[in-house]
Formats: C-alpha cells, structure tokens, sequence
C-alpha cells in the first residue's frame, strides 16, 4: 500500500507513550496546531511535524488533506459482548416495572435467555448480527474491538462465538481482540453442580480453546449468584496455566472481593467496577491492572458510577468501554460513553480521551502498538467535525467522527 502524508491537521492530539497512562499523566495530552503526519507503507507512524505540509515526490504519498480539524487515534472499545444471538427488548418492560438485573437472571432471563438464542443461531446468524455491529463501531471512529464469548456455556457454542470472532477479524478491517467468558453463568444444565462445569471450563475447554489459539484472555463475572472469588481465582489461574491473560468483571453490582484478586493475579483489566471499595483500588495499583470503566452500564443499570476520580489518585489508569451487550447495555456510541464518563465520572476530556485510546489499548495488551499518535504507532486515526478536543465530550450523543483510518487507509467516511 502507499504510505499516507496526512496535512493541514488543525489540532493532533494524542497521549504518548507505549504503556499505560495513570495518575496525572492520564490527562497530559500532546496537543499540536497545524500538524502533519507520514506513515510507511504498513501504515505505521514515522514521522510528526508541524507547519506547511511537506514537500514530497509526486505518487510517493497518499496525501489527504485534514482541512483543519482535529485529529486523534482510533477509538478502542476494550470490552464488549459483541457475538450474540438475539437481542431482549422484552426485558425493558419488567426493569421498568422494578425487576433488577439480578432478578432477572435468577429467574432463568438476562444472560441465560441469550445463551438460549446465541445456542440455537447459526455461526452465519451471528455472524451478520455482529456485522450491523462492528460497521456502527466503525462509523463512531472505533478502529479496535475486544470481543467476549459468553452466550454459549457449552463447549460447542462458545467454540463457535469465538470462530466467529476469528472470520470477523479477518474480514473487517477493524481489529478484534478474542477474550474466552465461558464463566459468565453457570448454565441451567448444571445448576445443580456448578463445580462439574467448573471442573469442564478449567480442564477440558480452556485447554482447547487455548490449543486452537481462539482467545488471548480469560474473563470472569465474578459477581453475587454468578462467580464467587474463589472459583473465579480457580478459573483466571486456569486461563494463565493456559496462556490465557486474566480480565475480570468485577464488583458491577456487588463487591464480593473479584477486584482485590487483580494484585495476585497480575490482571491485565478488571471491569465495570461501579461497586469497587478502596481494597480493590489497591489491589489493582499493585497488580498494575487497568480499571476498564464502562459509564454505559450504570446507566443503563440506573446504578451508581464507579469511583473513577479515586483511581486516578491512586495511580490506577482508567480505560473506558461500552459493554456493548443484549442486556446490561445494549449500545455501542463510544462517543457518548465519553459524555457519561465525563459528566458522572468527572473525567476531563483529557483524561478519556486516554480512557478510550492508550489505556483502553493497554487493556488490551496492545499499547505497544495502537493507542497514541506517534513515530513507531500503528496508524489508527480519526479526523473529527470539530478542531476542538472539548467538543466531542461536550455534545451529546451525535456522530462527530468524520474519516475513520486503520493502519493509514481510509475505513470510512461520515
Ligand atoms: O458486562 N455483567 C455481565 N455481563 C454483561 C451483561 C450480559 C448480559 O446481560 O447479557 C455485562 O454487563
Ligand atoms: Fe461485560
């Protein structure tokens, strides 16, 4: 491919760096007026200037001119549920009439009812629902994508969630980060023995899963009535012995200690958070684990927000995500997830634009790679309809991305 020359930037701006962002340097941000950029022909970053657009031979670049406006990396969207069968719109009426999420659940809905669909759809099936999915992503200046099983609880469907998440990478052109969420439930086949499935997650599908190369981490729901700590420090311990680096959900609606097993474990992230207590906040500083925050759910949850301001004193980076899922949040606006994180967390727009670019990459393990603007980066961009950082925070809910680049070729245009 040709490398890209892109010019006339009015404002880049990025965090640096090749690791994650915490405490007061989660809101320093490389702002530079008048920029221009060079990839090379992989469309990696090479070189960053400021001023009149280069000189270069004529055919030698793809040369896109930026028309003033601001430019930061790709969105990365660090945790989302994104293969699923079947979406639960007949939920909203009975959280309406005051059913909670884990009411819900325990009566056989919630997670359960789309293991049902996601069960009975056709690897094709899934695969056209996450299509609608990923091209809104792509659309919102999503350049990056993790992506959970979970909806199968049995060997066969979640093998096939986690095939499908393989096509998907191979045939759009954002990039997707394959994460095994066998625990998510225990399955109705084996409420009456939860070790038995335990015992099957641990010793017989891991290891597949792990011998297929189908996911790079192993998550979770450590959660009152899902996963106690104990089976999901079994589970995590399992996935590394596997290969599988460690994510856990943890503390989204009771703290029941899933956050303090981050220090032990090295968890790469721990997630949703919303009822973390300073022991977490702790565990994770040590463990050097990302908080991933995910301002969507607890709205959608009408929950309360995770204690995210306390995380950044501690030193704990925050990554901010949607969760895009069929129950607890069933968007995927990445754009408005940085509103709510604003407003209810009281992140600067500095800060979340680290939360859903460098941290969210370093959630992910790929900081050394996506996640800023700079020499030796992947060139994953978004050129917005603004020239001003604030104002993507500011408004609400409206598309403001205007190109969207993966690896320096245009994926689309709004
Ligand atoms: O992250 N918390 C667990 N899993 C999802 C919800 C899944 C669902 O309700 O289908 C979440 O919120
Ligand atoms: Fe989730």
């Amino acid at each position: 491919m040709k490398p890209l020359l892109l010019h006339n930037i009015g404002l880049l701006a990025t965090p640096q760096g090749f690791a994650a962002r915490c405490g007061s340097a989660q809101g320093e941000i490389l702002k530079v007026k008048n920029a221009w950029l060079k990839t090379d022909d992989r469309g990696v970053i090479t070189e960053i200037g400021q001023g009149d657009c280069p000189e270069v031979q004529p055919g030698e670049y793809y040369v896109l001119d930026a028309d003033g406006r601001l430019v930061t990396p790709g969105l990365i969207d660090a945790h989302t549920h994104l293969i699923f069968g079947g979406w639960r719109q007949n939920e909203f009426g009975l959280k309406l009439h005051g059913a909670t999420y884990l009411e819900i659940l325990a009566a056989g809905g919630g997670i359960l009812s789309t293991v049902r669909s996601t069960r009975a759809a056709s690897a094709e099936e899934l695969k056209e629902q996450a299509s609608g999915a990923l091209h809104e992503m792509i659309t919102y200046g999503v350049t990056t994508c993790e992506a959970k099983s979970g909806y199968g609880l049995d060997r066969e469907t979640e093998l096939k969630q986690l095939r499908v998440i393989r096509e998907l990478n191979r045939e759009w052109p954002i990039e997707l980060v394959p994460t095994y969420l066998g625990a998510h439930a225990v399955p109705e086949e084996f409420k009456e023995d939860r070790n038995a499935y335990i015992r099957l997650l641990t010793e017989v599908w891991l290891p597949e899963i792990a011998r297929e190369g189908l996911a790079e981490f192993c998550d979770v729901f450590c959660e009152k009535g899902v996963f106690t700590a104990e089976e999901s420090r079994r589970i995590l311990e399992a996935g590394l012995a596997n290969g599988l680096l460690p994510k856990i959900h943890a503390d989204e609606i009771e703290a029941i200690g899933g956050t303090e097993l981050t220090a032990d474990l090295k968890a790469v992230s721990a997630e949703h958070l919303i009822v973390c207590q300073d022991s977490g906040i702790e565990a994770m500083a040590k463990g050097g684990t990302v908080a991933c925050l995910l301002p969507m759910t607890s709205f959608y949850l009408g929950a309360t927000y995770a204690p995210a301001r306390k995380m950044i004193d501690a030193g704990v980076p925050v990554a901010v995500a949607s969760d895009f899922n069929p129950g607890s949040c069933p968007g995927l606006n990445l754009q408005l997830a940085m509103t709510v994180a604003c407003l209810k967390y009281r992140l600067t727009p500095e800060e979340i634009l680290t939360a859903v670019t460098l941290n969210a990459a370093a959630a992910i393990r790929r900081a050394d790679r996506l996640g800023s603007i700079e020499p030796g980066k992947q060139a994953d961009l978004v050129i917005w309809k603004t020239d001003d950082l604030d104002y993507i925070p500011y408004r609400l809910g409206s598309n403001l991305a205007k190109v969207v680049i993966k690896k320096g070729e245009i994926i689309r245009v709004n």
